[in-house]
């Protein structure tokens, strides 16, 4: 069955029509008006469970995201939603259970097949190539886009050009250290119409004034907003966000959510999020994901959720805002 845009923004869309709750412009009339219709199944989570050693990230979870929804994974720290986002980018292989991506049914992928897939991400800490501009690292990103020209100019295959696998997960590289192997050179010409949708992205983002200032010199909330910016440079159809707001505040956060929610108007781009501030993720989510300790505690709307006792009892009854 297929949500029809009026069922999402009707269950979606929590009580903030009033004009006080932050995001107001967002209430349900506007959203309503603006977004695309919630689709057929986009990716399902089957059964997953992964386990290092004796630790279980996750037991047995399973959960669907439909096309063009915002999708919100919340619970307490340790929960697992890292680890998830992890399996479901191909860097983490679970020991059981699937991962049914545009009806294709994998159980070990590699992440950059995954993000030539259309599956793009950011990282819980930011993740950027701190000594290059706003411009080239998000041209970093858009090397998925360009592998014919990206093989050529590195003389490699895609899954083996170190910046390429930064994108997917940068947990053995520095970013420093990746910066002195990457050069433009000739085929950024070559390739004019990648640097246009950059340059497109750019200006959505509000961010031309520092497209050439090396991001390693701009304020925390501005490169997450770079990072968003790498992200979206891939064309995701699936955006995964790990905490795009942590650390940020309250104005920061209001920017970051409203970027979030024009993404996904305008683009159409599905995204799976998670994020602690239970007030951004109550106004934006269509729905949501509980996890506690790597099981599923709960799952809905997010008005469904706030009313769930579970919910509240092991992670909603207690204050998550983290000190940046
Ligand atoms: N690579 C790893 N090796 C060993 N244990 C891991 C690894 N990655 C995650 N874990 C463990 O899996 C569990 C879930 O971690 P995860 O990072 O997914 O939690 P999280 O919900 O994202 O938490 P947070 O809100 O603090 O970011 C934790 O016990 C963590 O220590
Ligand atoms: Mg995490």
């Amino acid at each position: 069955m297929t949500m029809t845009q009026q069922d999402a923004a009707a269950e979606a869309v929590p009580a903030s029509a009033d004009g006080e709750g932050h995001l107001a412009e967002h209430d349900a009339t506007v959203r309503e008006a603006h977004r695309r219709a919630i689709g057929d199944v986009m990716l399902e989570v089957d059964n997953i469970t992964l386990r290092f050693g004796g630790v279980k990230a996750i037991t047995d979870v399973s959960f669907n995201i439909r096309e063009h929804e915002i999708f919100a994974i919340i619970g307490p720290n340790g929960a697992g939603k890292t680890s998830m986002l992890n399996v479901i980018n191909g860097f983490y292989h679970p020991q059981d259970g699937t991962i049914t991506y545009k009806g294709n049914v994998r159980q070990r992928m590699r992440p950059y097949e995954v993000a030539m897939g259309g599956i793009a991400r950011t990282f819980q800490n930011v993740a950027l190539f701190r000594g290059m501009s706003t411009l080239d690292n998000m041209m970093a990103g858009r090397l998925t886009k360009m592998h014919g020209a990206a093989e050529r100019a590195f003389d490699k295959s895609l899954a083996d050009i170190p910046v390429v696998n930064f994108l997917t997960y940068p947990f053995f590289w520095t970013a420093d250290f990746l910066m002195d192997a990457f050069y433009w050179g000739p085929y950024q010409k070559e390739e004019e119409r990648h640097r246009r949708r950059v340059e497109e992205i750019i200006e959505f983002l509000e961010i031309v004034d520092i497209r050439r200032t090396p991001v390693g010199r701009l304020p925390y909330g501005l490169q997450k907003r770079v990072e968003l910016g790498r992200a979206l440079a891939m064309d995701p159809q699936l955006l995964l966000l790990d905490e795009p707001m942590a650390g940020m505040n309250v104005e920061e956060k209001e920017d970051m959510s409203r970027f979030i929610i024009d993404v996904n108007e305008e683009f159409g781009t599905t995204m799976a999020l998670i994020e602690h501030d239970m007030g951004v993720v109550m106004d934006i989510s269509d729905r949501v994901v509980v996890l506690n300790y790597g099981r599923k505690l709960g799952e809905g709307t997010p008005d469904v959720v706030q009313k769930n006792q579970d919910v509240i009892d092991a992670y909603l009854g207690v204050s998550h805002d983290r000190p940046g």
